[in-house]
């Protein structure tokens, strides 16, 4: 096994790549579950691109319940290039909750994001959302400052962060992400 491999176990559920024929499962999990809905071909690309850091949680019958999707971004700071992963989109279904599932994606997803280089991954949270807020803490993840009104309904965001290559300084994600948060 590879040591960039972490073992996740998940009773009951198992992680695996996300397959074309799991969209429209995706697309239905996240538009009940979050108000950030997307075109299909806003997942099939990140898909076709980063195939390594979309996942889905599976249940005992092979029924999705859960997804993270990802992409990586280029950044030039301080006379270099720095890739960080985006963590676009991640939800589980409200009764699959609190089961870990949530965290295994987000490990696995971690992990996809680092096998294409990203030296640090980013996200956006509603400032109102304490469970992935938590589970973001949880995973080692910083608050980089607020998003003023970045959700369509006017809500500020936090931008979370969590450096994965020690190359990187706190300094380069601030100069890469920095101007888009209010501190
Ligand atoms: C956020 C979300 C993905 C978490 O999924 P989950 O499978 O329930 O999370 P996990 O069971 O892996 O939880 C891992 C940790 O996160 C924290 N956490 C998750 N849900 C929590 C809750 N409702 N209250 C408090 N802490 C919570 C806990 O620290 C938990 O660890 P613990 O259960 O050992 O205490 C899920 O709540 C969800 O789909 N929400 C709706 C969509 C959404 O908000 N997505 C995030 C957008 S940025």
């Amino acid at each position: 096994m590879s040591p960039l491999r972490s073992i996740v176990i998940l009773q009951g559920y198992r992680i695996r790549p996300f397959r074309p024929e799991d969209l429209e499962e995706v697309e239905r999990i996240n538009r009940v579950f979050l108000p950030e809905n997307y075109p299909s071909y806003f997942f099939i690309e990140n898909y076709r691109r980063f195939p390594n850091s979309f996942l889905v949680a599976e249940g005992e019958k092979g029924e999705v319940v859960g997804y993270v999707m990802c992409r990586v971004e280029s950044y030039y700071v301080k006379k270099v290039t720095i890739l960080l992963g985006h963590v676009l989109s991640i939800a589980v279904s409200k009764r699959h909750r609190r089961r870990g599932i949530g965290k295994a994606l987000m490990i696995k997803a971690e992990e996809g994001l680092k096998g294409y280089g990203a030296d640090a991954i980013y996200l956006e949270v509603r400032v109102s959302n304490d469970p992935a807020i938590l589970l973001y803490e949880g995973l080692g993840y910083k608050k980089l400052g607020i998003l003023p009104s970045y959700y369509a309904d006017g809500e500020d965001g936090y931008l979370m962060y969590k450096i994965v290559d020690d190359s990187v300084s706190e300094e380069m994600v601030w100069d890469a992400l920095g101007k888009r948060v209010l501190r």
